[in-house]
């Protein structure tokens, strides 16, 4: 998934400089990965360490960690997903009724087809996990692949934002459910929808690895549909985007936020922790360092990065193409 902030090409560079900080061998350890979002670099790190703890405010983020991080064992899916794709598309679900443009509503997120294809996939999920025909850790997985589907087909620039007024190549073409594999292993994981400080209290291991929104831009608004395609629940959508009510995140705020960090970092009972925030962000490197240092030893490692494309056209004024990424490190005294 095209995510803003996804670590997915940045993962090799993390798992380098944590292994260099924490040792190579992982495997007794405790990892959480407290913003987990699309869940790379939890998935990265399932194979090496004892347990990863992953969590999200987002409800979206929790299905697809409940997926790819918590799911260890083999599921037998091949039926569930050839089921799904060939389910007869609906006219009636909440999708088609509210983010297409036939059924009158003046928002095209989908195709005609693939919102009611949508509605019928995500009922019959339903139908199927109320029955009890289906498992938690299957009805998860199954959710999770149509998560990756509808976003692959979605009319949008990069978020959900907004919609574009003509159909794009891609998302004319017909939603295709993929299996949304995850890594087998013996391990049990973790999976929470918390918010980031209040869980933070009531959690603690060897590794905290943090990455927090940077800028003002609230996830809960950006990613809208993923929340309502995942909850699929009743409400009624707001304005031209049809946004639904959100939770605003305190680290997408300038005022705040450096107390909001200030108290994670003081609650956070891990012995290494390590947050990616860029240069651009709103606390600056040097705020970081202040906070962080006052808890132990602290160190800071640097990439430079491509910047994410959405911001290119978002944000007319930026004009750097590509970013410093801070790895900032801190081993926290007892
Ligand atoms: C930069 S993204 C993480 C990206 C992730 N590392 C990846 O590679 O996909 C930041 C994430 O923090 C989540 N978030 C924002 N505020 C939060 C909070 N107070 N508690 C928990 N999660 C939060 C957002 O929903 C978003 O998924």
């Amino acid at each position: 998934m095209n995510y803003i902030g996804s670590k997915l090409k940045l993962s090799p560079f993390i798992k380098e400089t944590i292994c260099a900080v924490a040792g190579k061998d992982l495997s007794q350890k405790v990892f959480c990965d407290l913003f987990a979002g699309t869940g790379i670099v939890g998935r990265v790190f399932k194979k090496e360490v004892r347990q990863v703890i992953s969590n999200d405010c987002e409800y979206y983020s929790y299905v697809l960690n409940k997926n790819y991080i918590e799911n260890h064992k083999r599921l037998d899916f091949r039926k569930y997903i050839d089921g799904l794709n060939g389910v007869k598309p609906i006219e009636t679900g909440f999708i088609y009724k509210n983010y297409c443009l036939g059924s009158g509503s003046k928002r095209q997120y989908f195709s005609d087809d693939n919102g009611k294809k949508i509605d019928a996939v995500r009922q019959k999920i339903e139908t199927w996990s109320s029955n009890k025909e289906i498992s938690k850790n299957l009805y998860y997985f199954l959710l999770s692949s149509l998560l990756e589907a509808a976003d692959k087909v979605a009319n949008t620039a990069s978020v959900y934002g907004a919609f574009l007024k003509k159909l794009k190549k891609s998302a004319q073409k017909k939603i295709f459910l993929e299996p949304a594999m995850f890594d087998l292993n013996a391990n049990e994981h973790k999976v929470y929808n918390k918010d980031a400080n209040s869980l933070i209290k009531t959690i603690s291991g060897d590794i905290l690895y943090l990455d927090p929104p940077y800028n003002e831009r609230q996830y809960g608004a950006n990613y809208h549909l993923l929340n309502t395609i995942a909850k699929y629940d009743d409400f009624i959508p707001k304005g031209k985007t049809g946004l639904r009510d959100y939770e605003r995140s305190s680290y997408c705020v300038k005022k705040g936020v450096a107390k909001e960090f200030g108290d994670l970092i003081e609650n956070a009972k891990f012995k290494y922790i390590f947050l990616s925030y860029n240069n651009e962000g709103l606390m600056s490197p040097k705020d970081i360092k202040a906070i962080m240092s006052k808890y132990g030893k602290y160190g800071v490692a640097k990439q430079r990065y491509q910047r994410f494309k959405a911001d290119k056209t978002e944000n007319r004024n930026h004009t750097a193409v590509s970013t410093q990424e801070y790895l900032h490190i801190l081993q926290k005294n007892k």
